[in-house]
């Protein structure tokens, strides 16, 4: 069987203000009546999949369990990082309480997969590869000069669709984004893996030796309660903070690729959640999940959210109008990347 690795420790900070640091991105009903993080864990259930491991921080632990719980997704075990070190930590405290011999599927706990037969699919034509110790990644046809992606230049295909990874380059400059997307032998990285345990541990032990001590020590004496597992802060707080992408993937050897077409999408800004959304014959996007009132007269191609607000529009266009707690935003769509800035520039006021 293959053990569902969901990695649940991010900020999202471009959704803000629904996302925030009490309840980041995953931890939100953006795109249905679940919310990220259960849409990820209940999209590796059946047969073919043990419980889950979820990777996320302490902060969140109780609601991080309240959310598999409710949707009968009930974690084998949660492992809570007293603090952030980004993904390649985060995947070896997981490898280090899985089953060696288990298939990883290693997931994001934010993205959307709109075509879930064709992820199973793509996964069931890795698995003898990852028998076989490869490092298996999903690759995207990619359709914008992306950078803040990884991205695979497709090689040869080693079996049933999945191809040899020529090279790996994790959020390329614009100008390199767009040569290897005027190429045309590029996908982008999905951010879904799949190998065995022991694999990966032993790329780590290769490729970051002090990291995969430091994440041996912290569950070594980490402390259990239950199927809760705590790793050692200090222990942990030597983990050097780096992804899976730049740590492993783009330097180890035996790494594959599935092109797969399964309605991907990473929901990173407001105006992506506005593109996969409904939209009504004004081409407004309908709420989902929690939301408290909107009330629109003569309002087109816009995107209004509100968790308790009234929110009231007349006579307006192209406009993401996202009201949280006692937090309005406003902007015109198309420039939702810049509620990064945003965030830049609160974190600057005293
Ligand atoms: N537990 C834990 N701890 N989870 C984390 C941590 C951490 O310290 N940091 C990030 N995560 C989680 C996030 O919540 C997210 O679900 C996932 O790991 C990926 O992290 P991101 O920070 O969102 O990565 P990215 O978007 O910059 O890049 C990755 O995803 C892209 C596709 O969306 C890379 O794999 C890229 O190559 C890829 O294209
Ligand atoms: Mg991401």
């Amino acid at each position: 069987p293959i053990t569902p690795v969901i990695l649940s420790g991010g900020s999202g900070t471009r959704l803000w203000p629904m996302s925030r640091p009490e309840r980041p991105k995953q931890m939100l009903a953006l795109t249905a009546e679940e919310t990220m993080l259960q849409l990820t864990a209940m999209r590796a259930t059946g047969e073919h999949f043990t419980a889950p491991i979820v990777v996320a921080n302490a902060r969140h632990a109780d609601m991080v369990e309240e959310q598999l719980d409710s949707v009968g997704a009930t974690a084998q075990a949660l492992i809570f990082e007293p603090i952030g070190r980004n993904t390649a930590p985060a995947i070896a405290l997981a490898a280090l309480a899985a089953d060696a011999s288990n298939p990883l599927l290693v997931m994001p706990s934010d993205h959307v997969i709109a075509d879930v037969a064709a992820f199973h699919a793509a996964i069931h034509a890795a698995l003898p590869l990852v028998a076989e110790g490869w490092l298996v990644t999903f690759g995207i046809a990619p359709d914008a000069p992306e950078t803040g992606y990884g991205w695979i230049k497709v090689g040869e295909e080693i079996s049933g669709g999945v191809h040899r990874v020529a090279k790996f380059v994790e959020k390329p400059p614009r100008d390199r984004a767009e040569a290897m997307l005027a190429a045309g032998d590029h996908s982008w990285n999905g951010g879904i893996f799949l190998f065995r345990a022991d694999i990966y541990l032993a790329a780590l032990a290769l490729h970051a030796p002090d990291m995969l001590a430091a994440c041996q020590l912290a569950m070594a004496k980490a402390r259990r309660e239950g199927t809760r597992i705590f790793p050692d802060a200090e222990a942990f707080a030597a983990a050097p903070d780096d992804s899976i992408d730049y740590a492993v993937m783009e330097k180890a050897e035996r790494v594959a690729v599935v092109p797969v077409s399964m309605g991907w999408n990473d929901v990173g800004s407001w105006d992506a959640l506005h593109a996969i959304s409904e939209l009504d014959e004004a081409g407004n996007a309908h709420a989902s999940g929690a939301a408290g009132e909107v009330i629109a007269i003569d309002t087109t191609n816009c995107l209004v959210r509100t968790d308790g607000m009234r929110v009231a529009l007349v006579g307006v266009d192209d406009l993401i109008v996202v009201a949280s707690g006692t937090d309005v935003l406003i902007l015109p769509r198309g420039r939702s990347q810049e509620v990064k800035k945003l965030i830049e520039a609160m974190k600057a006021k005293p």
